[in-house]
């Protein structure tokens, strides 16, 4: 796929694909076009696999011995970066039963990283969309490198209106991509892509309605990445009113805090650290995941 450098826009062979529907959607299409931060870019350098989520799981502190600090900065990436893919594995295996013969949708793809690891699982095709033409691009040569862009493509589109055919998907996901769009509309354009009896799995941050409002934390994180953060409560209602039926709701809280606290103690800290570690302390924010089945 040949992509322009505009932001938001792009071309494929025989299709044009619109630019963001809204002027905020330029604004996120800009972020991305422009983020290139090491916490990204060197986790993702140490298998190839490029991520921009965050980490699950209890950190091997026997893999961060090291004699210098330069060699203990190495193991520190290496260890986030582990965490950061047994967070898509837990989003995997929780698609239900994929075949070869399947397409999976990756709405917010980022750089591919996900989609090149449901592919290395399944087998499968996977579609993935992103409103910044240089993530596409990225991730398309990523598939190409690995030999397997017959089957993992990135496109530039707007995720509340994805380049699939309805009941096309077999099962769909967002992977901290949610944040961005009014839930009512994603989880409309979610239903009309997948198949009846399909699955769709987000991972979100979100905020706890038992806590009452956004806390302040939550404040600075949508301020940190221009982003809406919903509540819990929003997205169980979004889902009820459009066809997904909650199948598995884990809150990963517990299981993110010691990729945060471990990210903190790195030279890779991008200044919102202590907004996630004290927000899910204290109960406002929430790292979910719930998995849907479309009726
Ligand atoms: C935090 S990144 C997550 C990337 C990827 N899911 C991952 O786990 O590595 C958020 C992604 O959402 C995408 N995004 C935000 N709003 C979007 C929209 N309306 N349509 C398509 N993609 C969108 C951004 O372009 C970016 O790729």
């Amino acid at each position: 796929m040949t992509t322009t450098a505009a932001p938001g826009t792009a071309t494929v062979p025989g299709v044009t694909i619109p630019g963001p529907a809204t002027s905020y959607q330029g604004d996120i299409a800009r972020y991305w076009d422009h983020e290139a931060r090491p916490v990204n870019l060197r986790l993702g350098d140490v298998d190839g696999l490029y991520h921009h989520h965050y980490g699950i799981g209890e950190v091997d502190h026997g893999a961060l011995a090291a004699d210098s600090d330069a060699e203990r900065e190495e193991r520190i990436v290496a260890e986030l970066h582990r965490l950061e893919s047994a967070q898509t594995d837990v989003l995997l295996d929780h698609l239900g039963p994929i075949g070869a013969g399947d397409t999976l949708v990756d709405a917010g793809c980022g750089r591919g990283g996900s989609m090149v690891m449901a592919h290395q699982r399944f087998d499968c095709s996977v579609e993935g969309v992103t409103l910044s033409a240089k993530q596409a691009e990225f991730a398309n040569q990523r598939a190409r490198d690995l030999g397997i862009d017959h089957a993992v493509r990135a496109r530039v589109a707007n995720m509340l209106a994805m380049p699939v055919e309805s009941g096309r998907a077999a099962a769909s996901w967002n992977n901290e991509s949610s944040m961005y769009v009014d839930l009512g509309d994603l989880f409309a354009e979610h239903a009309r892509i997948l198949a009846h009896g399909g699955r769709y799995v987000t991972i979100t941050g979100c905020w706890n309605p038992v806590y009452g409002q956004p806390s302040k934390w939550v404040s600075q994180i949508n301020a940190h990445f221009e982003c809406n953060i919903h509540s819990r409560r929003e997205y169980l209602r979004a889902m009820a009113d459009n066809r997904l039926v909650p199948q598995t709701i884990i809150d990963l809280t517990p299981a993110t805090l010691p990729y945060w606290e471990l990210r903190a103690t790195s030279s890779l800290t991008t200044g919102i650290e202590e907004a996630f570690i004290s927000s899910y302390k204290d109960g406002s924010f929430q790292y979910l995941l719930i998995a849907a089945d479309r009726i």
